[in-house]
């Protein structure tokens, strides 16, 4: 096994990101997250893991001039595509640890967003919430999706398969945090939220572009399978995908991946 640090197309830029998971940012997968968040002209948002930020964007425009919107993310090339793209404000900060200018941003928000990211706060969840916490008003809204149990289920099955048969430890590559409702939901409460609503729901989610080889490349290939050298990661991703075949492709060759999301609204009860 190789430690690298070069660049491929297999990075986890905002273009791949664009290319082959636009499904994750898609009006049709969003509309109950933010339906959820309701954001209101004047309210002061953050959006956790903002990416490219299309989404920050739909939030910017409902809030309106009068309010105020920020994208966090960890990754400079999502940053950067975000600001491009018309976010007005973007910082880049580990959400595990946010450092944020305290006199500008400390319990002033109504609300906190994230889709699709704390599922990638594996080292430090509770760190994410207390970070919410501090953006947060009392009675300010933690609203968020991401993967819950048994989320890719199939995929990572066989991502620890075939690391293990290599004498790897798989616990220790695996990037993914897939709470269930109980654990997130106690792990909310011990932080100081009232959950109003908590749930985990299945979506099969087709993969348009590049199939599930597209979709571990931009996922898989810099995460769980980064300590390989190009030529292993390969060798692991083409027996991954040759395993999943049989429940993930249907006979006209698409593919699809079972995604199960942890839904929730959250509200802060005391500082
Ligand atoms: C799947 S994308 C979702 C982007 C956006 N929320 C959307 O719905 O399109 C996940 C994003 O979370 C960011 N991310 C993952 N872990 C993070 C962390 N610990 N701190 C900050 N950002 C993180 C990644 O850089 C990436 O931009």
């Amino acid at each position: 096994m190789a430690s690298r640090n070069r660049s491929s197309t297999s990075d986890y830029s905002a273009s791949n990101y664009n290319q082959t998971a636009a499904f994750v940012y898609s009006a049709e997968y969003t509309a109950s997250i933010l339906s959820f968040l309701k954001p209101s002209v004047g309210e002061r948002i953050a959006d956790f893991g903002c990416g490219p930020g299309e989404l920050t964007l739909r939030i910017q425009e409902a809030v309106g001039m009068s309010g105020f919107t920020i994208g966090i993310d960890y990754n400079n090339d999502m940053i950067s595509r975000a600001l491009a793209n018309g976010v007005r404000h973007a910082y880049m900060s580990d959400l595990q640890n946010i450092q944020i200018p305290a006199d500008m941003l400390e319990n002033s928000f109504d609300a906190v967003f994230s889709n699709a990211v704390l599922h990638w706060c594996k080292q430090n969840p509770r760190g994410v919430l207390d970070g919410a916490k501090r953006l947060l008003k009392v009675g300010g809204r933690f609203v968020c999706e991401m993967g819950g149990f048994m989320n890719c289920i199939g995929v990572r099955i066989g991502l620890h398969r075939a690391v293990k048969r290599r004498g790897y430890e798989p616990d220790k590559m695996d990037p993914w945090y897939f709470p269930t409702i109980e654990e997130y939901q106690g792990l909310l409460e011990s932080a100081g939220f009232s959950v109003n609503t908590i749930s985990l729901v299945p979506r099969l989610t087709p993969l348009l572009d590049g199939g599930l080889r597209g979709w571990l490349q931009l996922f898989a290939r810099r995460t769980f399978l980064k300590g390989f050298s190009d030529q292993e990661a390969a060798a692991i991703i083409d027996e991954v995908v040759d395993m999943c075949e049989v429940d993930m492709k249907d006979k006209e060759g698409n593919w699809a991946l079972m995604y199960v999301r942890l839904r929730f609204l959250a509200t802060l009860d005391s500082p």
